[in-house]
């Protein structure tokens, strides 16, 4: 893998570096997380890929693959073999991390069925990183993972290493650096462009299937700059804030739902055909 367009030595340090940003509790520091973490290798990648993310994700790159990706003629897949794919996305640089993807979206998605959650709920965790099939159609890291932030309009201080906007060309274009920019005032996220992401894409692919809960959850997961920081209060409507309560209900179980138990994929994997096979149809087209 090519490590200048894609710095991260595994798409998972991202995640990693926010729990770093976003602990659980203030008290509860993880040793393993966040031993030298600032001095290492991986802060320094995460650095690196945030440097690519910010300095290319405008207004026109987010139009041309909306353009390229939002016409789902990559692959033709159920759910079970779009699962299969994701999951040749494994690791093995990095002894820390022994969690595939599978387990991961099968942790969060426990989580959540433990605290007796509606079954849509469940299924959103299992599915809410099946965007990141983004990776093995050949997209670098920086346009798959990460924070995502609305693009067309200024960029925020709040989005994580905002100081590498400066690279990004809508910070000195006058139609995209201002407050609003092309949008208007509680204009809603509908109407907004977010920068692309595994997070758009699935929401995209699934619009039709799950209920408006559910999809916001999918749609907006990694934009910490709302869900956590309330950075963009002033282009969200009053479906928004009701809708942000699901995104920041689902945040911890995205975050902390990490054990080092792996889920028993095998034994679970009837639910979960019942649940997919409830609301999703028999292929969808990525
Ligand atoms: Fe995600
Ligand atoms: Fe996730």
């Amino acid at each position: 893998m090519n490590t200048e367009s894609n710095p991260l030595e595994n798409i998972e340090d991202w995640e990693d570096d926010l729990l770093r940003r976003y602990p659980e509790s203030k008290d509860k520091k993880n040793e393993k997380d966040f031993r030298d973490y600032e001095n290492s290798d991986r802060a320094a990648g995460v650095r690196a890929f945030y440097k690519l993310n910010h300095q290319y994700q405008c207004y026109d790159f987010v139009s041309e693959k909306e353009a390229k990706f939002l016409q789902f003629k990559q692959r033709k897949m159920s759910l079970w073999d779009a699962v299969d794919f994701l999951n040749t996305l494994v690791d093995d640089s990095d002894p820390d991390i022994e969690l595939d993807q599978l387990q991961h979206l099968l942790q969060t998605s426990e989580a959540i069925r433990a605290d007796g959650h509606p079954d849509w709920f469940v299924l959103t965790g299992f599915l809410h990183d099946m965007g990141k099939v983004l990776c093995l159609f050949g997209e670098p890291q920086w346009a798959v993972v990460g924070d995502t932030f609305p693009v067309g309009c200024s960029f925020s201080k709040k989005i994580v290493h905002s100081e590498y906007f400066d690279l990004n060309p809508d910070s000195s274009n006058p139609d995209f650096n201002t407050k609003y920019g092309i949008y208007s005032e509680n204009c809603g996220l509908d109407q907004v462009k977010m920068s692309w992401g595994h997070d758009e894409y699935l929401y995209q692919i699934l619009k039709d299937y799950l209920p408006q809960e559910a999809l916001y959850m999918i749609r907006y997961h990694s934009f910490y700059a709302q869900h956590k920081e309330h950075a963009y209060d002033h282009l969200m409507n009053a479906t928004d804030h009701k809708m942000f309560e699901w995104v920041k209900k689902f945040n911890p179980y995205d975050l902390y739902s990490k054990a080092p138990v792996p889920p028993d994929s095998k034994a679970l994997r009837p639910y979960y055909e019942d649940l997919v096979s409830k609301y999703l149809p028999d292929t969808l087209n990525f």
